[in-house]
């Protein structure tokens, strides 16, 4: 029978499941052994796809069955318990020496906790994090694993064959992101600065709609410009395409007819909780995921219209230079949001002890996921000219992208805010690099109004150790 046959498994048979399964069986020297919870899921993709050559599981001692040793298996099933309930299903029916990988977007805590359980039973666990949705797992994602080198030693070569290929050197976007939960504590930063990319997208879109008055197909032929140098991403390209759909039910462009109020899974999230926790100041990225509760705030509905603001939009003298500026703007701020997510990627490293090489996760983000760029190139790069960047801001090439945009983008937020335009992640992009400039910041008011109130004690620029002052207010 199928005993043995296939050198790779996948369970969960939803959308991402079955495409990872077909991208699998798509690769010269792979059989691939399918399982779901509900069988019939997995008898219809084989069905569906007879040149896949699944091999069909229809209980847990048979998807263990037709594994090869060391068995390899893939989990894409719902995050939480139900990915749980799979792992000790699998686990009960497996050996030691046998890996279990979960693609699902787990919390990297749970891997932490679920890598150490199975490393108790000897089994290699690996907590992987899958980008670019359904059709980055059919044609090409971009793959964040994390667990035991041992694991990654059996499981790396078959995840080489399936990882998009980065379009600069065709290289897999594929890397040991580090040990346990590092696969998943990545993914999830990659999630926070997609927020934060689309929110500065969707700033500079504002500003051109409401400062400049450009119409939707005006601001994507701005986009397609912009998508040739230096901005040269996916994100970019698909914002032009979708300001050039019209509405399929007439009446002009499709954005003016859909509702303005985002919503959010929850990645982003966990992106910010995180980094608050590890006291990281991820500001663009916060901003980006605060943009979306605020969209939803049933208060613009409530009493949005009756707050006063400006009569109109400031007049802005060029156009073409405003365009510019707009432009220098959102690359600014991509910096400042790249250099935050890769601040919290080594802090995380720090607390949880992984390994992590920033330059390889730029690497692997090339291709296959939602924030691929060209930009991410140039991040690779710069750990490359120095492993030891204490930030991106520090590297020579977005310092003088920085110096370069700066002028504009205070004209950019200055006439944001004359004119009455949000635009809460250039405003704090901008801040956080001038509170970086700055050689004074008010933070020793805060130390001494903290030893006045509470006796916290402060620290001198000019000696060592903690002072406290007897303050005349205190009884
Ligand atoms: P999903 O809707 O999250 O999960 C459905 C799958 O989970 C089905 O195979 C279902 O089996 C199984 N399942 C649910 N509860 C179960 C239980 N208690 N025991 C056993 N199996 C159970 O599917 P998805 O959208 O394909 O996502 C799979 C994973 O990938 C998730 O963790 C998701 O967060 C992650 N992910 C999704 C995307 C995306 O773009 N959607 C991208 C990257 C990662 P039955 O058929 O028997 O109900
Ligand atoms: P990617 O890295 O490709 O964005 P992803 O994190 O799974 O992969 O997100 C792809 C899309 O699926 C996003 O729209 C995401 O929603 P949010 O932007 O609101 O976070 C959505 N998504 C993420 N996790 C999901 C889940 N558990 N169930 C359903 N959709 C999910």
């Amino acid at each position: 029978g199928a005993k043995g046959r296939a050198n790779i498994g996948v369970t969960g048979m939803a959308v991402m499941g079955s495409n990872l399964a077909r991208n699998l069986a798509s690769r010269e020297g792979n059989t691939v052994a399918i399982h779901n919870r509900t069988t019939e899921k997995a008898e219809r993709l084989a069905a569906d796809h007879p040149d896949a050559g699944f091999v069909v599981a229809r209980t847990a001692q048979d998807f263990a069955d037709a594994l090869a040793r060391p068995r390899t298996a893939v989990i894409m099933v719902k995050a939480g318990a139900p990915t749980d309930a799979v792992i000790n299903e699998l686990a009960d029916v497996f050996e030691p020496g046998d890996i279990i990988v979960d693609g699902g977007n787990a919390d990297f805590r749970d891997t932490i906790r679920r890598e150490r359980e199975l490393r108790a039973r000897g089994i290699n666990f690996v907590g992987c994090g899958i980008s670019g949705g359904e059709e980055g797992a059919l044609l090409g994602p971009s793959l964040m694993p994390g667990g035991s080198a041992e694991g990654y030693a059996t499981l790396g070569p078959i995840l080489q064959t399936i990882a998009a290929r980065a379009p600069e050197d065709g290289e897999p976007c594929v890397t040991h992101v580090g040990t346990d939960g590092a696969g998943h504590f990545v993914k999830m930063v990659h999630n926070g600065i997609e927020y934060a990319d689309m929110q500065l997208i969707g700033e500079a879109y504002d500003l051109m709609r409401r400062i400049l008055g450009m119409t939707p197909a005006e601001i994507a032929d701005v986009f397609d410009e912009w998508n040739a140098g230096e901005l040269d991403s996916y994100l970019i390209e698909i914002t032009a395409q979708v300001l050039r759909q019209d509405d399929p039910r007439g009446g002009g462009p499709l954005i003016d007819k859909v509702l303005d109020a985002a919503g959010a899974k929850g990645t982003g999230s966990w992106t910010v909780q995180n980094a608050l926790d590890l006291g990281v100041p991820v500001s663009g990225i916060a901003e980006a995921v605060f943009a979306r509760s605020l969209s939803s705030d049933p208060a613009r509905r409530a009493i949005g219209q009756e707050l006063p603001g400006p009569e109109r939009p400031v007049r802005v003298e060029d156009p073409r230079v405003f365009l510019a500026d707009i432009r220098g703007a959102l690359h600014a701020a991509k910096i400042i949001a790249y250099a935050q997510g890769f601040d919290e990627i080594a802090a995380g490293a720090g607390k949880y002890g992984w390994e992590i090489h920033p330059g390889e996760i730029a690497r692997i983000w090339r291709a296959g996921c939602i924030i691929r760029a060209r930009f991410l190139g140039t991040i690779t790069q710069a750990y490359a000219d120095d492993p030891g960047l204490v930030s991106l801001l520090g590297a020579p090439v977005f310092a003088e992208s920085l110096g370069k945009a700066q002028q504009g983008w205070r004209r950019v937020v200055a006439a944001a805010v004359y004119s009455g335009v949000p635009v809460p992640a250039f405003a704090t992009s901008l801040a956080y690099y001038d509170a970086l400039r700055s050689p004074r910041l008010p933070a020793a008011l805060t130390q001494l109004q903290r030893d006045f109130f509470g006796a916290h004690t402060y620290r001198r620029t000019d000696d060592e150790g903690s002072f406290h002052v007897l303050w005349s207010g205190d009884r």
